[in-house]
């Protein structure tokens, strides 16, 4: 089978690591890909967000199957313009990606199949916002509407912070059209834990659940960034409350998307907050997250593709999905200075014996050499039997691996571990 990935980053590497698994893959094309995914594929020199070319390379190289990874193209409807083609593909149709790309869409959703979520407001019209926030709790959580690379929340914590938000947002464009509309929403604290779910549109099938590292600095301080590490299991995430978040949140969310008539294939992402009032949803990504997936897939034990294809026929009841006992963790390096400003094509350094551990994010090859090309540019997954032990054996390949610059977070993991020692 010829298989095509689109997407160039940890995640797609991830994916790609895994499919290879089956032995019927025959050819494994990335679109873009990147210098580390290029190890094992064929990456092809086409953007995530160019539909047309997407499809005319899938037609051209008879793909078999195709895998949509990124939020953008899922939005843009590079689904439907495949399946317009009769190529079959993992991820969801443009009716039902805009669960994440409106957040308006997704909270009027949840509004109306009483999904619990953060109470909120919309706004189109920035004198209504800022008269809203004039006399809103605070601290208060202030939301582009359209996709904004991961950067379109604020939380505001006083309400100066708020005002500025607000206007940053509506009237100088920060976020360009996606912040025309906003939403303005109660502020919820409690553990976060992100769950992964395989859907077909009728059967629901959560991966093992994890936990982000989304602020540069140790200790959760500093920036918002695309992610800076992972682990999973979820120490916070029980039984019990998995067991709640499925009959309050997941099937009620599919049920609702069917009800709407945009039924939802492919893999749905929670990110909840377990709040003192129970398990409540803070988004929803069309998508597989990055960096959970680093850590989610390396621990699913049922053939990737077989589960891939099985959503896309609409028969995922048929499959027993299974994941390992074991943990996992994922350490990000990053080029110093993000998620701000910071060097490109330093050369990077991993042995051989790390390798198959690494999903490359942000580097290309030049000249033979892999070199960093992004602000995150690569994560480093550790599986052992327990958390301590995948914490530990992710640090021991980190330290092997050089970059000039480098960067990662000291504590991935740390809280987790914290949590499972309270419990
Ligand atoms: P998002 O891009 O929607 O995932 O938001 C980024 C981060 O902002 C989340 O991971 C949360 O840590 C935080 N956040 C979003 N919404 C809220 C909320 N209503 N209350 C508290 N924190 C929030
Ligand atoms: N790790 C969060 C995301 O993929 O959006």
């Amino acid at each position: 089978m010829k298989i095509m990935v689109v997407g160039g980053g940890g995640r797609e590497h991830a994916i790609i690591s895994k499919i290879k698994e089956n032995p019927s893959v025959s050819e494994i094309y990335a679109l873009p890909g990147n210098g580390g995914i290029a190890r094992g594929a064929t990456c092809v020199d086409i953007g995530a967000k160019d539909i047309d070319k997407i499809v005319a390379f899938a037609v051209e190289n008879r793909i078999d199957y195709a895998i949509v990874a990124p939020d953008d193209p899922l939005v843009l409807g590079c689904v439907d313009a495949l399946e317009g083609k009769g190529i079959p593909c993992f991820g969801p149709r443009a009716n039902a990606a805009i669960i994440e790309g409106s957040k308006v869409f997704s909270k009027e959703l949840m509004k109306k199949y009483s999904i619990p979520t953060a109470a909120c407001e919309v706004f189109d019209n920035v004198d209504a916002a800022l008269q809203y926030i004039a006399t809103a709790p605070i601290p208060t959580v202030i939301k582009a509407d359209g996709l904004a690379l991961g950067k379109g929340v604020i939380i505001a914590f006083t309400r100066d912070e708020a005002i500025a938000a607000v206007k940053s947002m509506m009237c100088d464009k920060a976020f360009g059209a996606s912040g025309e509309r906003i939403v303005v929403e109660e502020f919820l604290e409690g553990p976060e834990v992100s769950v992964l779910a395989f859907t077909d549109g009728n059967t629901v099938v959560p991966m093992i659940s994890s936990m982000d590292h989304k602020r540069i600095g140790d200790g959760d301080v500093g920036l918002n960034t695309g992610g800076m590490g992972t682990v999973a299991p979820n120490p916070y995430y029980t039984k019990e409350i998995a067991d709640e978040c499925m009959e309050r949140i997941f099937l009620p969310t599919i049920n609702a998307m069917n009800a709407e008539g945009r039924t939802f294939k492919g893999c749905l992402y929670f990110g909840l907050m377990l709040t003192k009032d129970g398990p409540k949803v803070i988004e929803y990504n069309c998508r597989f997250g990055d960096p959970e997936t680093q850590v989610v897939l390396p621990l699913l034990e049922t053939d990737l593709l077989t589960v891939m294809q099985a959503v896309t026929n609409g028969r995922l009841a048929d499959i027993d999905v299974k994941f390992s006992d074991k943990n996992a963790c994922c350490v990000i390096m990053a080029s110093n200075g993000y998620p701000e400003k910071y060097g490109k094509g330093f050369e990077i350094t991993i042995p051989d014996s790390v390798a198959d551990n690494v999903y490359v994010a942000g580097a290309s090859i030049k000249d033979g050499k892999l070199v960093t090309s992004g602000g995150r540019v690569l994560g480093v997954t550790a599986i052992a039997s327990g958390l301590s032990e995948a914490i530990d054996a992710s640090y021991k390949m980190v330290k092997e691996i050089s970059f000039e610059n480098a960067y990662y977070r000291k504590d991935i993991g740390a809280r987790a571990l914290k949590a499972t020692e309270v419990n």
